[in-house]
């Protein structure tokens, strides 16, 4: 079944409530939750007490999605804020396998995230803990930019290899996910779809969320 994850990033900040209780109205099935720290990617967006609001404004899954070098530092935090999902790159500078069991001790589920550059190989070793995994295709930083669709051959080798050793980590993309992608992203095999100014770029929630899942069908 596909998902879809609109990314708060394209939203209206001094509208956030509403911004958020309209992509549900509109058949959001997550909210992608972008956090940069201006230091692993060059952009600055939003952080804890953003998380702790969205928790008291939606029941909406929160897939948060930390774009910072040094996410060990900063699970609980996000944790205790409310994320039900926490993200982190592999490209952080971060022990991976200190994060994920940060993840675990706080209770929520764990993804991690590849860029465009790094080969589906160096996810491998941690595969087997991860609820998520993030196949970007796109370099992190900002919204809008086009899909790259080199990165979806990752896709297909996380659905092989998932179906290979018998793992059940979901597969999510993100960056450039329109109506005109979502064929080919789930074609490829992805299950989460998040799509930032595809859908708040857009006047009518409703119609941009159902041409995706439409386009994706
Ligand atoms: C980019 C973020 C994305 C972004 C996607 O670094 O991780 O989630 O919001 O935006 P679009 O869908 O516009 O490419
Ligand atoms: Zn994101």
């Amino acid at each position: 079944m596909i998902q879809i994850a609109p990314s708060i990033l394209s939203c209206d900040f001094a509208r956030l409530g509403e911004e958020v209780a309209a992509v549900r109205t509109a058949g959001a099935d997550l909210l992608h939750v972008d956090v940069m720290d201006g230091h692993f990617v060059p952009n600055l967006s939003l952080g804890v007490p953003v998380v702790e609001s969205l928790r008291k404004a939606t029941d909406l899954f929160l897939d948060t999605h930390l774009m910072i070098t040094d996410p060990l530092r900063y699970i609980e935090p996000f944790a205790k804020a409310g994320a039900d999902l926490l993200t982190f790159h592999l490209e952080s500078n971060s022990d991976p396998d200190a994060v994920l069991e940060k993840i675990t001790q706080c209770g929520k589920r764990a993804g991690l995230a590849i860029n465009p550059d790094t080969p589906f190989e160096r996810v491998i070793p941690y595969l087997d803990r991860l609820d998520l995994l993030l196949v970007m295709t796109i370099f992190p930083g900002f919204g809008g930019q086009k899909l790259m669709p080199e990165t979806l051959t990752k896709v297909q080798q996380a659905v092989a290899y998932r179906a290979e050793k018998g793992l059940h980590y979901r597969i999510e993309v993100d960056g450039g996910v329109n109506a005109d992608t979502a064929a080919m992203v789930a074609k490829a095999g992805a299950e989460i779809l998040v799509a930032g100014s595809a859908v708040f770029g857009k006047a009518d929630y409703v119609a941009a969320i159902a041409a995706i899942r439409d386009a994706a069908r």
